[in-house]
C-alpha cells in the first residue's frame, strides 16, 4: 500500500486514475480547484463516484479544495503528509483558449507547477509524474513523433507551459535529485472526457441532430489514446519511479494509429447511427496538423502496450455518452436524484411535470 499526492484529480483523466489506484489498494490525497473551464458540477460527479469507490475498497481519500497557484496551501500539504509519490495533472489544458488568455496558463501551468517542485523539495518529496503533452512538438514534419524529436517550436502558449514543465522538471532532477518522469500524452478520449474536446463534442451534436463544424478540410489527423491506456501507462511510470533512482525522462504516451478529422467523424457518426452534416470552418491558429506517437521507449522501459483501437474505444464512449445523458438532463442519475429529492413532497403528478421540465428539449 502506498499514498500518493495527485493534483487535478478532480478531472477527466485524474479521476479515471484515482479509481484504478484505489482499487490497486493505495490512499490519495488529491488537489483540485474545480475551475470553471468546463462545468465544475461534471468534476464532482467524478470526485463522487470516486469517493465510493473508496469507501468500497477501505482506502483513505482525501480531496483538499485548492489552487496550484497557493504556495503556502502546496507547502503546507507536504509539511503535513508523506507521500510515496505525486502525478500532477492539475493544469489549464485548453490548446485555443490559451491563445486568448496566455497569461493564466502560465500561472498555472508554470508557477503552479513550481510551487509543487519547490515543496516536494522542501518536503523530501522525490518521486513525480509530470503531466505534459503531444502539443510541445508543434507542427513537427516528421512522423511519429519521437521524444528525441527538437521541441523548441511550440504554436500555442499551453505547449509553451508543457514545455516550460518538461524544462523546469529536470532542473528540480539536475539539483535537487528528484526522480521525474514526463509524460506526453497524445489526445485522450473515453469516458468523462472534457466536453470541449472533439469526440465529446460531435457525439453531442450528432444526437441533437446539430451541424458537425470541421475546422480545415479534414485532413488534420490526430493519435487519439483511450483513456484505460492513458492511466496504464501513467501507473506504470509512477511504479517504475517508486523502484528507480537518478530518474529523469520523457516518453511519449499515444496509440500510435492516427484518424483523420474526416473518419473520425465519419466513425462517430457510424457508432451514433447519424449521417454527419459537415459545416467547414478555416483551420484554428494553435492547432497542428496531426499528432502521431512513436511509444517505443514507454514500451521498452515501462512496459506501456495501448490495447483499445478507436473503433472500440469510440463505441466505449458512446455507450458511456447514451447512459450518462439519456434523454435528460443530468442523464438517469440526475433523474434518480430528483425521484429521490422529490418523492417525499410531491405528488406523482407534480414529479412528472419536474421530469418533463429536466427532458433535453
Ligand atoms: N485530455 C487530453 O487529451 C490531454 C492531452 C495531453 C495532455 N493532457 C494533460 O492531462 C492533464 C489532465 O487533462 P484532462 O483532460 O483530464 O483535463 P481536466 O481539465 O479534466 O483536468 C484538469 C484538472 O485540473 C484542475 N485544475 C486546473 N487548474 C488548477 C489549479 N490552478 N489548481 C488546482 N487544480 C487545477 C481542473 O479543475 C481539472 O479538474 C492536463 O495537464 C492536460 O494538459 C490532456
Amino acid at each position: 500500500m502506498s499514498r500518493y499526492f495527485l493534483t487535478g484529480a478532480a478531472g477527466f483523466i485524474g479521476s479515471t486514475a484515482s479509481e484504478r489506484l484505489l482499487k490497486e489498494g493505495h490512499d490519495l490525497v488529491v488537489l483540485d480547484n474545480f475551475n470553471d473551464y468546463y462545468d465544475p458540477a461534471l468534476k464532482e460527479k467524478n470526485v463522487r463516484i470516486v469517493k465510493a469507490i473508496a469507501k468500497e475498497h477501505g482506502r483513505k481519500y482525501t480531496l483538499i479544495r485548492g489552487d496550484m497557484r497557493d504556495a503556502k496551501l502546496l507547502d503546507k500539504i507536504f509539511a503535513e503528509n508523506t507521500f510515496d509519490g505525486v502525478i500532477s495533472w492539475a493544469a489549464m489544458a485548453g490548446v485555443r483558449p490559451s491563445i486568448e488568455d496566455p497569461r493564466t496558463y502560465v500561472e498555472v501551468n508554470v508557477l503552479g507547477l513550481t510551487n509543487l517542485l519547490e515543496a516536494m523539495r522542501q518536503h523530501d518529496c522525490k518521486k513525480l509524474v509530470f503531466i505534459s503533452s503531444s502539443s510541445v512538438y508543434g507542427n513537427n514534419q516528421k512522423v511519429p513523433f519521437s521524444e528525441q524529436d527538437p521541441v523548441d517550436r511550440p504554436i500555442s502558449p499551453y505547449a509553451a507551459t508543457k514545455k516550460a514543465g518538461e524544462v523546469l522538471c529536470h532542473t528540480y532532477h539536475a539539483l535537487f535529485d528528484m526522480d521525474i518522469h514526463c509524460l506526453r500524452y497524445f489526445t485522450v478520449y473515453g469516458p468523462r472526457q472534457r466536453p470541449d474536446l472533439a469526440i465529446n463534442k460531435f457525439t453531442r451534436l450528432l444526437l441533437e441532430g446539430e451541424k458537425i463544424p470541421m475546422f480545415g478540410d479534414g485532413s488534420t489527423s490526430r493519435d487519439y489514446t483511450y483513456v484505460d491506456d492513458i492511466v496504464e501507462g501513467t501507473l506504470l511510470s509512477l511504479h517504475y519511479l517508486e523502484d528507480h533512482q537518478g530518474v529523469y525522462d520523457i516518453f511519449n504516451l499515444g496509440g500510435s494509429h492516427p484518424i483523420s478529422l474526416k473518419d473520425l467523424i465519419a466513425v462517430i457518426g457510424k457508432e451514433v447511427g447519424v449521417e454527419p452534416v459537415i459545416e467547414q470552418l478555416p483551420m484554428q491558429p494553435g492547432d497542428v496538423e496531426r499528432t502521431y506517437s512513436d511509444f517505443s521507449h514507454a514500451k521498452e522501459i515501462l512496459g506501456y502496450d495501448p490495447q483499445v483501437r478507436i473503433e472500440e474505444g469510440i463505441h466505449r464512449f458512446v455507450e458511456w455518452y447514451r447512459k450518462e445523458y439519456g434523454p435528460f438532463k443530468g442523464g438517469y442519475d440526475g433523474i434518480i436524484d430528483l425521484l429521490g429529492n422529490t418523492t417525499d413532497s410531491l405528488s406523482v403528478t407534480e414529479v412528472l411535470a419536474q421530469i418533463e421540465k429536466e427532458k433535453v428539449k
